[in-house]
């Protein structure tokens, strides 16, 4: 795998290193998540959840920003490829596209959820007039981003693996 450009990453597969970190932050996005829901929810802890979602938004965007700049720069089609030169097939560009879906879906409504909890949810954080607006749409946030992590996955295995 020496050839490809980038650094390689620690799955031992053939994708690059900012691959696999991305791969390890979604699966640690998606468990601080659900237990954060569960704070929540269940035990009713809002400064908990707010203490968790502000740092995990925050996180997933510079996570992101790192992440693009190291494919676009290095480019991922040679390694889904499997040699250098090679193109991406018809099948890792589906996973791509799906994935893609999900993906901007989340970075567009995650910003609105977390803007929108900060202003109106008050300090420290109380159910109250936003909290109907919320619970509509903070947990489509939240099945958005555990989707974007998913179709990640299979992604990652389409074009990497195997
Ligand atoms: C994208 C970020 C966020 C996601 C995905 C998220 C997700 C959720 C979910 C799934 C619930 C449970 C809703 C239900 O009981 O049906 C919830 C409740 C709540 N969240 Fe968030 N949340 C986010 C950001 C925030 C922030 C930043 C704050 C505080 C500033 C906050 C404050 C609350 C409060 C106070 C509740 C309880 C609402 C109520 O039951 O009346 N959330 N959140």
């Amino acid at each position: 795998m020496d050839d490809f450009s980038g650094i390689d990453g620690f799955f031992g597969t053939r994708a690059s290193l900012a691959m696999d970190l991305m791969v390890l932050v979604m699966a640690l996005v998606t468990v601080a998540l659900v237990w954060s829901v569960y704070q929540v929810k269940v035990r009713r802890r809002f400064g908990l959840h707010r203490r968790v979602q502000i740092p995990l938004g925050l996180g997933l965007l510079v996570a992101v920003v790192l992440f693009e700049l190291d494919v676009r720069l290095n480019g991922w089609e040679e390694r889904a490829a499997g040699v250098v030169g090679g193109e991406a097939s018809g099948v890792v560009w589906t996973a791509l596209a799906v994935h893609l879906v999900f993906a901007v879906f989340s970075v567009l409504l995650w910003p609105v959820v977390i803007v929108r909890a900060v202003r109106n949810f008050g300090s420290p954080p109380q159910p109250g007039g936003h909290s109907a607006w919320h619970r509509r749409w903070a947990p489509v946030a939240a099945v958005g981003m555990i989707l974007t992590a998913v179709t990640s996955w299979v992604f990652y295995a389409v074009a990497f693996v195997g």
